[in-house]
């Protein structure tokens, strides 16, 4: 058995912490995924461990969100609290603690850390230029002023970045500046702000790169050349409007939220410490515990140099690690909304079982900064033959047996030497491989141990050799369930639910990583059951439709100003708002327009009609005399339209080419290749129009 744990030493991860102005999606899932497989296998081992997180639920992104929703901000993160803990529930990642940093703990941690920089001289303030919007009265943020590149001209960018050319910019050099809440042009304002001597750390921060063995190389390598290049000091104040901790003595100005947020990890390390009768130094100012920190590739300059100077310039120990991973793509693409590609939490597990994600990505995660994709044909093949046919199938059938013909009892173990030797090397270095972050491995040993059982089962043929040496098959099926019983171990950490019901079949509960063994015997297993099932494959087998249809609710309705035929209309899809533009005029007042629900075109590239982007297209019947909407009445918004025996395609379709898709009307239905148009509630209906009228 392989041992870890070495000492009695406390051992501290988090994951970073998500903002509270959206829901989880996939791609966020990696990281928690990620992290809960190594908290779970430290747990298993025996580890003094915690993991904590929280709601990054501070910055304008927020006082805007909310103001717009004409709600507080305190309200906005308190439902996105609740959405996420739900979700990460669902999701089996087993936080110790899920806090906020909007929380009593992280304004104390704010306050004493900025004190005690400023104590030590670590910060100045300065007047600088920002850019301001005097109608919205409010400094303007990056992402919230556009303009044309002041290096390419590219119109319609953000204030930090071009998407164009790449360059980095400030707001305030931003040719043609508008401001995106209100579209008018900012002023230029001064404003005083404090600044950290983050270059003060230069060297520190690179003898503690060189000295920490952990982290990845290839990180060191970028963040060596940041150091080398001149560090610049940091902007840690905002003005008001903001949502966040007021700097001390100060009126109107604010912690930048990058500040607090990962301050937040030491209060919510705090907050479970008073909670369980612990000590959050001996966490953060103790030099034999362990910090691990996992992080996205697009925060590494925030972890690996910010954060520990803040730590380093306030007294407190640095990380042990900050493992890093690559981002997300789906079907080898960026993940896009239009695309249809981008899935929140909630939506996939409204289609899959969350522990086939947590496999998933277990199979593709290794300690590198690689990105990982979410290949929705590999990602069925994993399921269904690797996880369903090999782990779930071998389990089963060696249950199943023992019960169909022991009465569910085995007594002796087959010994038999070559195999559990092939086997016990694997476990070793699945216990090395869980520990250094690189689950490809792991998951490749234990497909190959429950393989190996597999194979010793079907070359042993016990439905036959039963008839020949009874005794000799009740041994082979003590070895089997011994496999079994490894097996549960062994996944624990990826699968916590499936082990969890696995072990109970096998009458067993609890097991550690010491479990681990050949040594069960003389025991009776409970009721055995089908643990792991196919993914549809009726699913797989339905035709592609090329439009991705979805139920909408008209929410405002606007006049085009350039253009007497056309609407705009703000529309809500469930998880989000889009805006379209559609030729109604004439055929639908406002009023009737006004939260209606329709079915709306998500796939199709957004365009600009008249000068106003649609992103997307309404569907309506055209019979040449009149226009009707589709439409439907028990749905609710964001659910799938769809052809009876078609899916929806996810892939972005062009204009042309939905102009040559046929659907038309009879008796107000919409038919396609003669299947009628519906939701899984109900039957869609088209408005006013004669039959053979053409939908688009
Ligand atoms: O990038 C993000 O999503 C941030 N909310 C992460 C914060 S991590 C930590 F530093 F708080
Ligand atoms: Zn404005």
């Amino acid at each position: 058995m392989t041992k870890f744990k070495t000492s009695n030493r406390k051992i501290l991860v988090t994951s970073a912490l998500p903002y509270a102005n959206g829901p989880v999606h996939c791609g966020h899932l990696v990281e928690y995924i990620q992290t809960d497989i190594f908290v779970r296998f430290l747990r298993l081992t025996g580890e003094d461990v915690i993991y904590v997180c929280a709601d990054d639920a501070h910055g304008a992104p927020i006082e805007i969100k909310a103001s717009e929703l004409g709600i507080k901000p305190e309200q906005l993160i308190a439902d996105v609290y609740k959405e996420h803990t739900h979700d990460f529930k669902d999701f089996l990642i087993s936080f110790d603690n899920y806090y906020t940093t909007n929380s009593p703990e992280n304004k104390h941690y704010s306050d004493l850390i900025f004190r005690k920089l400023n104590e030590k001289g670590f910060i100045y303030t300065k007047d600088i230029e920002v850019t301001y919007c005097e109608y919205c009265k409010r400094t303007l943020p990056d992402r919230y002023v556009k303009g044309k590149c002041p290096k390419c001209s590219a119109p319609d960018q953000y204030g930090d970045v071009c998407e164009n050319c790449n360059a980095a910019y400030k707001t305030i050099d931003l040719i043609e500046p508008y401001c995106t809440i209100c579209k008018n042009k900012p002023i230029r304002k001064s404003s005083k702000h404090y600044f950290f001597k983050l270059s003060k750390f230069s060297k520190k921060l690179e003898s503690w790169l060189k000295r920490n063995k952990n982290l990845q190389p290839e990180i060191k390598n970028f963040v060596f050349n940041w150091i080398k290049n001149g560090l610049e000091d940091w902007n840690i104040s905002r003005d008001g409007p903001y949502f966040g901790f007021k700097i001390p003595g100060e009126e109107d100005k604010y912690y930048y939220v990058w500040l607090d947020a990962p301050i937040g990890y030491i209060a919510s390390t705090e907050n479970y410490c008073k909670k369980n009768g612990l000590k959050a130094e001996d966490y953060w100012n103790s030099k034999t515990s362990r910090i691990y920190h996992f992080i996205g590739k697009d925060i590494i300059y925030f972890h690996f140099l910010f954060w520990p100077a803040m730590l380093l310039g306030s007294g407190f120990e640095l990380p042990h690690d900050i493992v890093v991973h690559g981002f997300l793509t789906v079907n080898g693409e960026k993940m896009s909304k239009s695309r249809g590609t981008f899935f929140t939490a909630r939506e996939f597990l409204q289609k899959y079982n969350a522990e086939y994600l947590r496999f998933y990505y277990a199979s593709l995660l290794s300690k590198t900064m690689s990105d990982i994709d979410l290949s929705f044909d590999d990602f069925r093949k994993k399921i269904n033959n690797e996880l369903a046919a090999n782990i779930g199938n071998f389990c089963y059938r060696v249950l199943n047996f023992l019960n169909k013909n022991f009465d569910g009892e085995i007594k002796e173990i087959d010994k038999n030497k070559e195999l559990t030797k092939e086997i016990n090397e694997k476990i070793k270095n699945i216990g090395k491989n869980y520990y250094n972050l690189n689950f490809i491995e792991v998951v490749k040993d234990v497909l190959h141990i429950s393989s190996l059982g597999n194979k010793y089962f079907q070359e042993n043929e016990p439905w036959k050799l039963i008839n020949e040496d009874k005794a000799k098959v009740h041994k082979i099926l003590g070895l089997c369930v011994n496999i079994v019983k490894n097996l549960s171990i062994l996944i624990e950490p990826i699968l916590p639910s499936f082990s969890l019901d696995l072990q109970k079949q096998l009458n067993l509960e609890n097991l550690k990583w010491q479990n681990i063994n050949f040594k069960l015997k003389n025991h009776k297993i409970g009721k055995d059951d089908i643990l792991i099932k196919k993914m549809e494959e009726a699913e797989a087998e339905k035709q592609e439709f090329p439009l991705n249809l979805k139920v909408a609710k008209i929410l405002e309705i606007r006049e085009h100003p350039n253009a007497d035929k056309l609407y705009i209309l703000d529309i809500d899809l469930g998880n989000e708002k889009r805006q379209l533009v559609g030729g109604l005029k004439g055929y639908y007042s406002m009023d009737e327009l006004k939260n209606k629900r329709i079915i709306v075109v998500t796939n199709l590239k957004y365009a600009k009609l008249r000068g106003v982007e649609s992103q997307g297209m309404l569907l309506a019947g055209d019979d040449g005399a009149n226009v009707g909407l589709l439409t439907v009445d028990e749905s609710n918004t964001g659910d799938k339209v769809y052809f009876e025996g078609y899916k929806n395609s996810t892939k972005e379709l062009g204009f042309d080419d939905f102009l040559k898709i046929k659907m038309t009307v009879q008796n107000s239905r919409v038919y396609f290749e003669n299947k009628e148009l519906k939701t899984d509630k109900e039957i869609v209906k088209v408005e006013k129009v004669k039959d053979g009228a053409r939908v688009r």
